[in-house]
Order: structure tokens, then C-alpha cells, then sequence
């Protein structure tokens, strides 16, 4: 049966915990990943997270399936965070959300409905994006391309062409975005360019694909929807993935929702009967966990507090990293402006560093970096930082 069978390559991002875990030399560095670690180096178990951990333990409760679209609580919470509280658009009924597996299986969900909708559309995703944008609308049948995004010289975004590009694409296309700490480049777009790109997509009959996996570490909970807020009074129909692996820091939990806007309450009870039979016949309904916690969470107020004090503990870290990450490249002789590190929003760093630098770093310092250059700031600790800035200041010398 197997013969034929080749070795498929590894995994652009997780092929690297792979490679880090096999290296057995102890000061190893996993800048890979997008993944929060704490400075000393451990992935936390947020306190909000393991209160609602243990009162749902004490209730003790039966595991019965959950409804094919997950639990009622969970989805109006995800709602409330990407819409605000008094949301015009949610108590229209248009917004359907199911549970999801992480932000990964929401973009599938959504992929695979969208693909039973017009398999001939085509899925355009920035240049560059998240490695796995690509391979997963591939996978649902779509072909993809891509739109410019990063301008390497600005370290910004290239705007002009972005638009450009948008307004050149046939109708039904579908425009994956990233709603804020665009991964990888940490580039994103200002309020006003999201409006122009919403007049775009309204004027050209595009489809929107919003993904919002880093809601919270940008500028907070609240600010970082700002540009679903855009999308919610355009009135349009569009698509938002959301994930909660890093803002919760449940990644192994698959935390994530799907939510579809549609023009009224009963085109969404169409579109929900239409993505349940997706779901019902890839994983028939989402785990229980994950789910509940973060409603229970965003449904205290005392929990909720302190999540998003812990959300902001985790945003500042990240900052210092990055400001300190800038210091110590400078101090170990480097010249060249690193202070664009600074600028760059949510866990990601586009460092610039090339393919041949990051393989470098990984032979001769054990520290792993996505092929492209980019790094987790939030990976770095008091620790390891300095230790990073030699290396990235020896294979920028070399
Ligand atoms: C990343 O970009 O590193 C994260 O989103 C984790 C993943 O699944 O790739």
C-alpha cells in the first residue's frame, strides 16, 4: 500500500520543535514556534484559567457530546469579544459562531464551507503570510495567491500595491487578513487602511477572510478589534477565525470559533445548518474543556479581570523583550538599525535575517528560527536573550 509513499517534508514552524527537541545541546533556543513562554522559559497556566479549571473539576460534570456547533456560552462570549458588548450586528442574528479546534480548524471549517460554495474562487493571502494559510486553503481545494503586503525597505506595509492588487481581482475572491500582529512581518495596517480595504472589498464583491489569532497583544483586548468593528458597520458579509491558544495560553486545548456575518438572522440559520454538516462530518463536534473555561472566564468579571491582566503581563514582556532584544544586538557590535524590532506588533519579530543566517544560527548556536527570519520575541527570557543577540550578530558579521 506504501511504496509509493514519499517522506513529506517537515513542518515549516512545528517541524522545528521537532528538529529543537532532537538537539541535545543544553543552551538550545526555540525562537521558532509562536508560542509565550514566561522569562523562566516555562509555558504559563494563566491563574483565570486554572480557577474555572478547578470549579469545573468540583462540579465533576458528565461528558456528553457537545452540540455539533459547541456551547451556546462559548460562542456568545467569542462574539462579544470580537463585536463588543452591545453589538448592533449580533442582536440582528448575524453573526453565526461554532467552536472550533484552535484558529487552525476555524480556517478549515471555513475554508471547506466556502470551498462548497464556489470551489472555482480564488484565496489570496499576504506576501508573506502564515506558512499554514496556504497549505490549508490548498488543502480545502482552493488554488491561492498571494497580495503584496510587507515592503522589506520600509519594513512596513507596501500598501499602494496592496490595494492595487485588491481592486484587481475577480468578484468572489477570497482576501485572508490578519486582523492585528500580522504573523509573520508584525506589520499592520492603520484604521484607515482598513476602511480603504473594506471599500475595496465592497466595491469589488470580495470575500473577507479575517484571522484573529493575537487578539490582546497588540494594544489590548478592546483596541485590537477595532478593525472587525470596520467590518461590523460596513455591513458586509465576511468570515473571522479565532483562536485562543496564545490570548489563554490553552494551545494544547484547541481553543478557537468560527464566526460567519451574514446580511440577516435568516441567512445565518442557513449558513449554520450548512457549516453544522461540515463540522458533523470532519470531527462530528468540538471537546468540551477548553471551550467552557474560556466562557467561564469571560463570563466573571472577577476572571475576566484578571485574564486580561495577565493578557497585559504577557504584552509587556514581549515589549521589554523586544527593546532589550535592540539593546543587546547594538551592544554586541552590530550596526545596523535594529529598531524596527520596537515597531513591530504582537510575538513575531521579521528580523530580515535570511535562510542560509537562520540555518547558521541553528548549526553553529542551537537557536531555531523560521526559515523566513522570523523569531518569537516571546520565547525570549533574562536568560537566553544575550546569548540570541551574539548569534544574530555573529551570523550577521559572517
Ligand atoms: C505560529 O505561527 O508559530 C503559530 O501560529 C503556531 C502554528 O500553529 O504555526
Amino acid at each position: 500500500i506504501f511504496a509509493a509513499v514519499e517522506m513529506a517534508p517537515r513542518d515549516p514552524i512545528l517541524g522545528l520543535n521537532e528538529a529543537f527537541q532532537a538537539d541535545t545541546r543544553a543552551e538550545k533556543v526555540n525562537l521558532g514556534v509562536g508560542v509565550y513562554y514566561d522569562d523562566n522559559g516555562k509555558i504559563p497556566l494563566l491563574a483565570a484559567v486554572k480557577i474555572a479549571e478547578e470549579q469545573r473539576q468540583k462540579l465533576a460534570p458528565p461528558r456528553g457530546y457537545q452540540p455539533i456547533e459547541g456551547a451556546v456560552a462559548y460562542n456568545k462570549a467569542v462574539q462579544t469579544l470580537l463585536f463588543g458588548a452591545n453589538s448592533a450586528l449580533v442582536d440582528a442574528g448575524r453573526a453565526v459562531t461554532i467552536e472550533a479546534l484552535g484558529g487552525t480548524g476555524a480556517l478549515r471549517v471555513g475554508a471547506d464551507f466556502l470551498n462548497r460554495l464556489d470551489p472555482k474562487a480564488k484565496v489570496y493571502i499576504s506576501d508573506p503570510s502564515w506558512e499554514n494559510h496556504r497549505a490549508l486553503f490548498e488543502a480545502a481545494g482552493f488554488e491561492v495567491g498571494t497580495y503584496p503586503y510587507y515592503d522589506a525597505s520600509t519594513r512596513g506595509v507596501n500598501f499602494s500595491a496592496m490595494l492595487e492588487a485588491l481592486n484587481s481581482y475577480a468578484a468572489g475572491s477570497i482576501i485572508v487578513l490578519h486582523a492585528c500582529c500580522h504573523n509573520p512581518t508584525g506589520a499592520d495596517l492603520t484604521l484607515a487602511q482598513w476602511q480603504q480595504v473594506i471599500d475595496v472589498i465592497r466595491s469589488r464583491n470580495l470575500v473577507a477572510f479575517v484571522d484573529m489569532a493575537y487578539q490582546g497583544f497588540a494594544d489590548g483586548i478592546e483596541a485590537d478589534a477595532a478593525p472587525l468593528r470596520l467590518f461590523a458597520d460596513s455591513g458586509l458579509e465576511f468570515f473571522v477565525s479565532s483562536s485562543f491558544s496564545k490570548s489563554f495560553s490553552l494551545y494544547g486545548e484547541r481553543v478557537g470559533a468560527l464566526t460567519v456575518v451574514t446580511a440577516d438572522r435568516e441567512t445565518s440559520a442557513r449558513v449554520l445548518s450548512q457549516v453544522k454538516r461540515v463540522i458533523r462530518t470532519n470531527y462530528s463536534n468540538p471537546p468540551t474543556h477548553g471551550g467552557i473555561v474560556v466562557a467561564t472566564v469571560l463570563s466573571d468579571p472577577n476572571l475576566r479581570a484578571q485574564w486580561e491582566d495577565e493578557l497585559a503581563g504577557m504584552r509587556d514582556r514581549i515589549r521589554l523583550m523586544r527593546t532589550q532584544l535592540v539593546e543587546r544586538i547594538a551592544a554586541a557590535g552590530v550596526t545596523r538599525d535594529f529598531s524596527f524590532v520596537i515597531q513591530q506588533r504582537g510575538m513575531f519579530s521579521f528580523t530580515g535575517l535570511t535562510a542560509a543566517q537562520v540555518e547558521q544560527m541553528k548549526d553553529a548556536h542551537g537557536i531555531y528560527a523560521v526559515s523566513t527570519g522570523r523569531i518569537c520575541l516571546a520565547a525570549l527570557n533574562s536568560r537566553n536573550i544575550d546569548a540570541v543577540a551574539k548569534a544574530i550578530a555573529s551570523v550577521i558579521a559572517n
